[in-house]
């Protein structure tokens, strides 16, 4: 309770504030991943001055080429454009980019350890270096994802470990909400912008850093370090929690005959709901969900409390990841009463969604691993995630056309629903495959056309689309408002 009205007191108190220090802020971002990269070329766009340094000489030397070193939708002409301007530059001198800039915004990956806490080595050597080599009053912004309390432990680190004089630097958190593949999009349109500190300094050139997205309305919430490095945890593990409970009711719907697309779209006409995250599928995935919902029942494991909801959402998901192979292996059983040894099943899709090349707990790692220890032989195609993904299974074949994959297939699964899956011609792909079993894990492909073709198909939540002799009718969704 306190806390809460110590935020909003925050708000209220920081909100008449729309002046800020003239001229364009300097700033170093440190880790040029998903989060940095995109965050940088952002942080340009609204003309503050960026350096973004990284370690990795051949990510910097592709950058300085105009290479982007990861699949992002729009990015490329976000960092042309600012460099262009001379507002984005790249390096891999760290401390020069440190001495260089007024605010750090540490941007390296916090993955998961075997305990499921986060890894924060990559984060404390950031720190080690900037106490090493501080030169003047630096604010040090956490962009990552880390757990609730870091920042503290940072300033002790400085404090403590360095000797650091405390007025020499701010702390401040401010943790992203972009999702892959339209991450530059999110930057760009953020719905709040979060920012923790307990410096009114550190606040004013924050808000200053944002300026252009304040003028333009976006909410701002000015509160201390802890509260927003919660909101992001908070915020991550309750999607994933929206995400396992509509995989559940999905899960009810074929057993009832419902259409769980109906479902989940009437559910969101409740504003107190929304409809957004309600789409069933093979779970969630990614590096953002498994790792913050596992992160935060660490947290609280710490605080010796229960945090039963999300270790519902995370048993569930792992339960989910599993369907797609287990409908393929009833429906095979069931029609021509045969089970996976030996047979060809191509995988379509790879990556943990559309529009991105990132497989990091992909529901198609789970989907491959269980299709191997049924003894199935998987082929698979994603149109960029094909190179991750032979770093984990270098033992099947990758194709570049879905047509490739599903030559003499006996089964199907669609994994990521990329427009180039969603665009085939099934009419090829039925002269092409040995049998003609499809699981569409993401629910997005006609059922009318699949069923016209003589497939025997199933997905996430509409079996019933699929039980049905004839063409299916679709119900028409529609509703009044009072
Ligand atoms: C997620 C959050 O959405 C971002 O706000 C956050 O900043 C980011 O994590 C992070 O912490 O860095 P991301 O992991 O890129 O972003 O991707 P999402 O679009 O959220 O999708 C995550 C997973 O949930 C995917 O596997 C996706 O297919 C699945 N999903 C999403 C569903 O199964 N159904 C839905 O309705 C939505």
């Amino acid at each position: 309770m306190f806390t809460t009205i110590r935020s909003y007191l925050f708000i209220l108190i920081l909100l008449p504030w729309t002046t800020y220090i003239s001229g364009d802020t300097k700033i170093a971002v440190i880790g040029t991943g998903y989060v940095g990269l995109v965050s940088g070329a952002g942080l340009a766009e609204f003309n503050n001055e960026v350096i973004c340094a990284d370690i990795d000489t051949e990510k910097i030397a592709k950058l300085n080429n105009g290479i982007m070193p990861i699949y992002e939708t729009n990015l490329e002409d976000l960092v042309r454009r600012n460099v262009q301007k001379g507002k984005l530059s790249f390096t891999n001198d760290i401390v020069y980019a440190m001495t260089t800039s007024d605010v750090i915004f540490i941007a390296v990956g916090t993955p998961m350890k075997d305990d499921g806490s986060a890894d924060l080595s990559y984060i404390n050597e950031v720190v080690d270096m900037i106490a090493q080599n501080i030169n003047g009053y630096k604010i040090i912004v956490t962009k990552s994802t880390v757990p609730v309390g870091t920042g503290k432990k940072i300033r002790a680190r400085l404090e403590h470990n360095f000797g650091i004089n405390p007025t020499l630097f701010s702390i401040v958190s401010n943790p992203e909400f972009l999702r892959e593949g339209i991450a530059v999009y999110d930057f760009l349109h953020p719905d709040r912008l979060i920012i923790g500190s307990d410096s009114d300094k550190a606040l004013t050139t924050m808000c200053k850093i944002y300026e252009p997205l304040i003028m333009d309305g976006t909410i701002r919430i000015l509160t201390d370090i802890q509260t927003a490095e919660m909101i992001k945890y908070a915020s991550n593990a309750f999607l994933a929690l929206k995400i396992s409970y509509i995989n559940e009711i999905a899960n009810l719907c074929d057993a009832t005959d419902a259409d769980v697309k109906m479902v989940a779209q009437a559910m969101g006409l409740d504003h107190r709901i929304s409809p957004y995250f309600l789409k069933p599928g093979p779970g969630f995935g990614g590096s953002c969900f498994p790792k913050d919902s596992q992160a935060i029942i660490n947290i609280a494991q710490q605080y010796k409390l229960p945090m039963l909801t999300v270790e519902a959402s995370l048993a569930t998901n792992y339960l989910q990841q599993k369907k797609p192979v287990e409908k393929l292996v009833t429906l095979m059983q069931n029609k021509i009463n045969q089970n996976l040894i030996n047979k060809k099943i191509a995988v379509l899709g790879l990556s943990f969604k559309a529009n991105t090349d990132d497989i990091r707990y992909s529901p198609s790692i789970a989907t491959i691993q269980y299709l191997q220890q049924l003894g199935a032989h998987v082929v698979a195609y994603d149109p960029v995630a094909n190179n991750n993904m032979k770093t984990l299974f270098s033992d099947i074949q990758y194709c570049q056309t879905p047509y490739e994959a599903v030559t003499d297939a006996d089964g199907i699964i669609i994994m990521t629903d990329w427009d180039h899956i969603k665009q085939i011609d099934f009419v090829r792909v039925k002269e092409l495959v040995k049998q003609p079993f499809i699981i569409d894990a993401r629910n997005c492909i006609n059922p009318n056309i699949l069923k016209r073709l003589g497939f025997i198909c199933d997905s996430i939540g509409q079996s019933h689309l699929y039980r049905q002799k004839n063409e299916c009718t679709y119900k028409v969704f529609s509703y009044t408002r009072n």
